[in-house]
């Protein structure tokens, strides 16, 4: 089976990660700190906070921008992952779903309306797709989440400077993945918030909220790692989509085109209505496609999103990996062929 994703983890990896158990501080926040920097200088930010996962930078992020607004309601794309949910129910805030276009990015007319009743917006780059916007004036603080994007650029200006707040995700599969992990990246005043949130040792008894939220520095050691190749393997990812586009039918490389900038992170295509039917004949034949979304988010939502259960009946995400084997390329093509009669 082509899987859907596949990190690969050459030798640099296992030597940054025996180099910090060789040291024999592997929670002493030194690789944590250094991958703070780094990416407080990628991503064009005043300060940065490591942390466990993505969806803890999510809960931090709203967390902490609590500190200095009443946020209550917290908008969330309906066609994005799970995750951006629970993390807003975890700071104590209620999910309102905002409906997305036929591309996948947020219908603007429909978030605009929505916005001026929020607290905070939490804005995705879908997929790796990149969402302007991010670069809209919205009513409250933006949340610009660039989990899938990361390394992506908006004109000219790195994704994840956009935001009032902006967090990453380190999880094994994004195009930062070491394992777990994630970051919140915002200005001073945000980062300490989070800091004082995510170490029970150093905080005071008044905080509302702590955890125990740090990465660890195996963790950071593996992202560090992955920072390093990430570039190039945006660009082998690249070199995949040319070659699916060239062995789909028009329609389903026309489908949804705007997956070509950003990171590249995934390769979806609509599929009208027939989504679940041809992920299982693709499985079938060898190819490990998905559902982008296990469930649209307004689901868990009174709200209503057309755009987002369309998306879901047509949507498939198909396998996007950085490097695979002649052997690989030819079931794929067999597969394709035989699934998308081309
Ligand atoms: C857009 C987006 N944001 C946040 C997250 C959460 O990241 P993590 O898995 O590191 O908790 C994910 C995870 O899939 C995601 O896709």
């Amino acid at each position: 089976m082509i899987p859907h994703a596949r990190p690969s983890f050459d030798a640099s990896f296992s030597q940054a990660v025996q180099a910090v158990v060789d040291s024999g501080y592997t929670a002493c926040h030194t690789k944590a700190a250094q991958l703070e920097r780094e990416i407080c200088v990628r991503v064009g930010q005043d300060d940065a906070v490591a942390v466990d996962s993505g969806t803890s930078a999510l809960m931090l992020a709203i967390r902490a921008l609590s500190a200095s607004n009443t946020i209550k309601k917290v908008g969330i794309p309906a066609y994005a992952c799970a995750s951006l949910l629970f993390a807003v129910r975890a700071a104590g805030c209620e999910a309102v779903c905002m409906d997305c276009n036929h591309d996948l990015r947020l219908d603007q007319d429909k978030a605009v309306a929505i916005a001026a009743d929020l607290d905070a917006l939490i804005l995705v780059h879908p997929f790796g797709m990149l969402e302007p916007l991010v670069k809209e004036s919205w009513p409250c603080p933006v949340i610009e989440d660039i989990a899938q994007a990361a390394g992506a650029m908006l004109d000219g200006q790195a994704v994840g400077s956009f935001g009032d707040v902006s967090i990453a995700s380190f999880y094994a599969t994004k195009p930062w993945g070491g394992a777990y992990g994630g970051m919140v990246m915002g200005d001073l005043e945000v980062c300490t918030e989070v800091r004082h949130m995510s170490n029970p040792d150093v905080t005071g008894f008044k905080q509302s909220y702590v955890g125990h939220h740090q990465l660890s520095d195996i963790h950071a050691a593996l992202a560090l790692v992955r920072l390093q190749c990430s570039k190039n393997e945006m660009q082998q990812r690249r070199q995949h989509m040319t070659w699916l586009d060239q062995r789909l039918p028009d329609r389903y490389v026309q489908s949804l085109s705007n997956r070509q900038f950003g990171s590249a992170y995934r390769y979806i295509i609509r599929a009208e209505n027939n989504a679940e039917t041809l992920i299982q004949h693709l499985r079938n034949h060898g190819i490990a496609a998905s559902l982008p979304v296990q469930k649209p988010l307004n689901m868990a939502t009174s709200d209503i999103c057309d755009g987002a259960y369309q998306a879901w009946k047509d949507c498939i995400s198909l396998p996007l990996l950085p490097t695979m084997s002649q052997h690989e390329y030819q079931q794929y093509e067999r597969g394709l062929k035989v699934c998308f009669s081309c």
